[in-house]
């Protein structure tokens, strides 16, 4: 039988890997380091890197500046392919991101997190291209853009013929802040799309694929506790005045019940139970709790969490609120007394189902309110939210994202949910009204945002290889 035009596009992509993983490697060595304002230069280099990648795959595109007038931002990559003539499939939006989170702690990584090395595993089992970036989210988006890459060359129409939008955000580490204001500038276009994907999400394990039909919301938080008005000596002031990090502390530790609900009036407003079909669904994935404990250096009896619910119930559909930072006093080498003027916690809420990052972080900070300690004053930091997104499994996108993956890598993708979040997703869901199919190949441990964070290389092919196949489901969706 003659190759099919996607055979030659996946030959295509094999011989031009060694290449393809040169190209990711360039890219991860600009440090796009959105949140830290030393590496805005590097952050729009890096957007700009990926603007030009696409331009060589026939793709219409450009740099869009996303934060107001004089306010710092970084510009989105926002790129066009027509479409074929005759194509009559859906109009899908690719998102991705490429910023990267701060490589701190530098020390713990074994080489440098903008020098990409190219290392072989642990058990000798395949190789991994080490870097900050290299799975979140710049390896993932290459998969998309050698994909296209491929495409294009093979038949020298850009997407391969699908009408694609691409936005590339440089915010995303940072909460979007800029993008509601973007989606709403740029409504025309995004919502004549009819579906949104994303590779930005993991799989069910090694070697085995899988879609995320859902992840969780955020509300981060930075409160600060007030005291004196200077710092004090702890013998000549202890016992006469508030310790705003006793007091903090103290306020703090009532965020959770003996359960470990959270204890904010109205909190679980929104929540809903699983379905008992569901659950049974998540049952048979065979996740087990323990298996996954060890990973992280833990033994079973650490399996704690909001009591009643497992712990993959507890990821992906429950809601949770962790102290992220708690900063305060003297933290230097030896011994220092000292009674300071303030501390602050860094506090996030991850959500689920109908919770509102709003109402939430209004609940939070009434609930501060009515716990000032004597003598102290709040000082509150919304610093982002973003709604969280569940999809159907049923629509007809998914289904070709599911048979891109079955023919791709010969394994049936997994329905997961994520416990992470991506704040685009609930933002296309609510303002578009548009579904997003996570198409991720991450695993659990490629540590995203620590140290020595990787990407292995058979995630890469497998992630490239489907956004290929993608294509052509993508096209027979039309008839
Ligand atoms: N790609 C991650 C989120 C993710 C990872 C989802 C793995 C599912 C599986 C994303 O870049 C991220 O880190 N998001 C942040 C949220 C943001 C508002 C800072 C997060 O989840 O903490
Ligand atoms: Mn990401
Ligand atoms: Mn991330």
């Amino acid at each position: 039988m003659a190759d099919s035009v996607t055979d030659r596009v996946l030959a295509r992509l094999q011989d031009d890997e060694a290449n393809a993983i040169e190209r990711l490697c360039d890219w991860l060595r600009i440090p796009s380091v959105g949140t830290d304002p030393k590496f805005d230069e590097q952050t729009r280099e890096a957007g700009a890197w990926a603007r030009d990648h696409l331009r060589e795959s026939g793709f219409e595109a450009e740099l869009v500046e996303t934060a107001a007038d004089g306010q710092r931002g970084h510009p989105a990559v926002l790129a066009r392919s027509p479409g074929a003539d005759d194509y009559n499939g859906p109009h899908v939006l690719f998102y991705g991101h490429y910023d990267v989170q701060p490589p701190d702690p530098v020390d713990l990584w074994e080489t440098g997190p903008f020098e990409p090395v190219i290392k072989k595993a642990e058990n000798g089992i395949g190789e991994r291209v080490v870097a900050r970036g290299a799975c979140d989210d710049k390896g993932q988006v290459a998969m998309f853009l050698e994909a296209m890459r491929a495409w294009f060359r093979e038949t020298g129409e850009a997407g391969g013929g699908v009408k694609y939008t691409v936005l590339l955000e440089g915010e995303e580490e940072s909460g979007s802040v800029n993008l509601p204001a973007f989606v709403e500038a740029h409504k025309d276009e995004l919502s004549k799309c009819g579906v949104c994907v994303i590779s930005d999400t993991g799989m069910l394990g090694r070697g085995k694929p899988a879609i995320t039909y859902g992840v969780r919301g955020m509300e981060y938080t930075e409160v600060v506790l007030h005291g004196p008005d200077q710092d004090l000596h702890s013998g000549l002031w202890g016992g006469r005045c508030p310790n705003p990090i006793n007091e903090l502390v103290k306020v703090l530790s009532q965020l959770h019940d003996a359960d470990r609900r959270v204890t904010v009036p109205g909190f679980y407003e929104g929540v809903k139970e699983p379905a008992p079909e569901e659950l049974e669904r998540w049952k048979a994935l065979g996740i087990d709790a323990g298996t996954q404990l060890k990973t992280i250096g833990l033994g079973p009896e650490a399996d704690v969490g909001e009591a009643g619910y497992d712990a993959t119930t507890r990821n992906w559909a429950r809601p949770t609120c962790d102290i992220n930072g708690i900063i305060g006093g003297y933290t230097g080498e030896g011994a220092k007394t000292v009674i300071p003027s303030h501390a602050s916690a860094k506090v996030s809420f991850r959500l689920v189902d109908d919770q509102d990052p709003e109402k939430v972080r209004d609940a939070f900070f009434a609930w501060l309110d009515e716990r000032t300690p004597p003598g102290c004053r709040w000082e509150k930091i919304d610093h982002h939210g973003g709604a969280p997104a569940t999809v159907a499994v049923d629509s007809p996108e998914l289904t070709a994202a599911r048979k891109a993956i079955t023919r791709a890598t010969g394994e049936d993708a997994a329905l997961i949910k994520s416990g992470g979040s991506i704040p685009v997703a609930g933002l296309l869901k609510e303002r578009l009204g548009l579904d997003t199919i996570f198409m991720g190949f991450g695993l659990d441990d490629d540590r995203v945002h620590s140290p020595n964070e990787k990407f292995e290389l058979d995630c890469f092919r497998m992630g490239s290889r489907s956004h290929v196949v993608l294509v052509e489901e993508l096209r027979a969706m039309g008839g």
